[in-house]
């Protein structure tokens, strides 16, 4: 399995050496936890070394993002001045609808992106009817999808030849898009990123209760790994730990890993494991 090294000092180990490629990796915490710092990280380390990144930003604005690189050290104005990095900032005050996963397709092959930072999947959630949402037309059997044919193909046994005929028979009830629910707009989103064959970060709330889960709920499930960033008060003062909630197909860390934040970044400390 290919894998793709985050080079954040101490993550790549905690995870067989990288990322597997093509993963979807939610990166969750609370507020100020430091998630976008990590995954600038991420993508200003790819960039580095020839893998342009693409920075999805919803939070914030692309200036932002800069000139938080730009106070640890990393230059990312050089990068995209090189075509090694790509901020798109995703307007929120806008009359428009956006096509956001048109957009990002077209910057993938336009700069051979090979990572992808989507901060947060939270705050596109919470704007999600500012989005153009591409969802199948059902009213159009004219061309079906590869998935669809070799679903009907293969799992139902439908030839080719009446496969139009034979979707009406299978789906008589008329599927309201407006009931479409959130949820199912997740695993989309997922969906979308996995066709693009990059390697991607995508960062998300903590919900209030629970460190580990998303404030959608269901991103953490759908996805195929989990760096979760804890920021928690113990006694006077605000600690930093991260833990590998999960990581398919790889071996991971299970212990709680102290984080360190300092002007050159995030570095991610090995387990003291006490034992007996
Ligand atoms: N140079 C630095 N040295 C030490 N800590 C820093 C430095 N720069 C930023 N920080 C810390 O990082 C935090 C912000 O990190 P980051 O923007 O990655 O958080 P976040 O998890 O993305 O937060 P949000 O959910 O609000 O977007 C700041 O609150 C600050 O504590
Ligand atoms: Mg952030």
């Amino acid at each position: 399995m290919e894998r793709v090294v985050t080079g954040v000092p101490g993550l790549d180990p905690l995870i067989e050496g990288g990322i597997p490629k093509g993963f979807n990796v939610v990166v969750i915490g609370h507020p100020g936890a430091g998630k976008t710092i990590l995954s600038l990280q991420y993508l200003y380390n790819g960039a580095l070394k020839g893998e342009n990144g693409l920075y999805i930003t919803v939070d914030a604005d692309g200036d932002m993002i800069r000139d938080q690189g730009q106070k640890l050290g990393w230059d990312i104005r050089k990068l995209e001045s090189e075509k090694k990095i790509y901020i798109l900032e995703v307007p929120l005050n806008t009359r428009l609808r956006i096509n956001l996963f048109g957009l990002i397709e077209s910057k993938v092959k336009q700069y051979g992106i090979k990572r992808i930072v989507f901060d947060s999947l939270s705050s596109f959630m919470f704007n999600i009817n500012q989005f153009n949402i591409q969802l199948p037309n059902i009213n159009d059997l004219s061309e079906l999808s590869r998935e669809e044919s070799s679903y009907l193909e293969e799992e139902v046994g439908i030839r080719s030849g009446s496969i139009p005929e034979a979707v009406q028979k299978l789906r008589p009830d008329p599927i309201h898009y407006e009931t479409v629910s959130r949820q199912r707009i997740v695993y989309l989103v997922f969906r979308e990123l996995s066709r693009l064959n990059t390697t991607n970060m995508l960062v998300a709330s903590a919900s209030a209760k629970k460190i580990d889960s998303t404030v959608d709920g269901v991103s953490e499930f759908a996805c195929d790994g989990v760096i979760s960033i804890h920021n928690e008060l113990v006694g006077a003062k605000r600690v930093r730990t991260v833990t590998i909630s999960k990581m398919r197909s790889t071996n991971q860390s299970p212990y709680i890993h102290d984080m360190e934040l300092s002007d050159k970044g995030i570095t991610i400390k090995s387990a003291d494991v006490v034992y007996g």
